[in-house]
């Protein structure tokens, strides 16, 4: 592997002592793979299950088909793929594996995905916030000041949640060459952007971590099926950690059953973007509409003059949006999702009640 991380980066170096040591639960499916005719050794209803399905066997616990089918849609090795429930259980693990409580801490650059902090939290980890900069972008010399030799991983998403932009490549890059730890880019919004995935820097950056999910473009948030892309030996850490179960069976069996349909994906996300562009037309007429903010993503951070009479007049009109106007610099700002061309109809027609 090309190494262009210029520290003396070593997995073995930030890896928490207990995980090192860690001796992983073997289940019943790890012990055994291929095809038997009786199957005594799990402790499973050999009668079957009250459903059609045989859910009464437990499911594969490395998912190997579902990995198998995202390594040919994305071009990754099925080793370098790990999948979780959701990709918010990745987030958890990469703490879990790499942060001591109360002891290291992490890079967090707001406003940014919530799911960091709270993981953080609940592992008892120290958060370390550099705003980003007022055109949303990293502050690397506030991130460089920040770090000490305690810190483990820095977060970045991009598109980032809730400002809808993409982060400056070549800062990501810098971040990536110089950081002694796990820099964790973020990419559940990446189907919309017109930036490409940072996926194809794994063989360059062994301290890189990517993140996506079947819950946005693809439409399965309701499977609850996130991935992490990494370096072999990052994969087979947060393998160990991971609960051995931790992809159900209807999950796996319906995400492979999604995977087959890229092309009804691929329609959505043009016309999402189309729906996009045509909802930042029809707000801009608006008075109360301040800003804008460019997306990459399949909502938009729009600024207002007036975040909660807005949000609150919604609701009672039984449309929902997210009021961002109390976090750092998104104040004034609700966070509208695309929906279908009918209800951004019908958002853009009550907004033109609204006095
Ligand atoms: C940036 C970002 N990352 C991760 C997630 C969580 O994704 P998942 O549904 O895979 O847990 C979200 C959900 O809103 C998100 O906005």
């Amino acid at each position: 592997m090309t190494q262009r991380n210029k520290t003396m980066f070593s997995l073995d170096k930030i890896l928490r002592k207990n995980i090192k040591n860690l001796t992983p639960y073997s289940s019943a499916r790890d012990e055994f793979q291929g095809e038997a005719s009786v199957y005594l050794d799990a402790n499973e209803n050999a009668f079957g299950s009250p459903l059609d399905t045989p859910y009464n066997r437990y499911p594969d616990p490395l998912q190997y088909n579902v990995k198998k089918r995202l390594s040919e849609i994305k071009g990754v090795p099925i080793r370098n793929i790990f999948l979780g429930n959701g990709s918010d259980e990745a987030i958890d693990i990469l703490f879990r594996s790499f942060c001591n409580p109360g002891v290291d801490n992490v890079i967090l650059v707001p406003p940014t995905y919530g799911m960091y902090e709270v993981s953080a939290n609940i592992n008892d980890i120290e958060t370390r916030k550099v705003p980003l900069t007022a055109d949303f972008q990293l502050n690397l010399d506030g991130i460089a000041e920040a770090i000490d030799e305690r810190t483990k991983l820095i977060f970045i998403c991009s598109p980032n949640n809730p400002t809808g932009n993409s982060m400056n490549r070549d800062d990501v890059e810098t971040l990536l060459a110089n950081f002694n730890g796990l820099v964790v880019v973020d990419e559940a919004y990446i189907n919309f952007s017109r930036q490409k995935t940072f996926i194809q820097e794994l063989t360059e950056y062994a301290n890189l971590v990517v993140l996506q999910t079947l819950s946005k473009a693809w439409g399965l948030a309701g499977l609850r099926v996130g991935m992490a892309f990494a370096s072999e030996e990052i994969i087979e850490v947060m393998n160990k950690v991971k609960p051995p179960y931790n992809i159900n069976e209807s999950s796996q069996q319906l995400a492979l059953k999604a995977l087959g349909n890229v092309d009804q994906v691929n329609g959505w996300i043009k016309e999402i973007l189309v729906q996009r562009d045509k909802l930042v037309l029809n707000l801009k007429d608006f008075d109360f509409v301040l800003d804008i903010y460019p997306s990459d993503a399949n909502f938009i951070l729009v600024k207002t003059t007036d975040p909660k009479g807005i949000y609150n007049f919604l609701v009672q009109k039984g449309i929902i949006v997210r009021d961002r106007s109390k976090i750092d610099l998104c104040e004034g700002s609700l966070r509208i999702t695309v929906g279908t061309p009918a209800e951004n109809d019908k958002l853009i027609e009550t907004l033109k009640k609204f006095k």
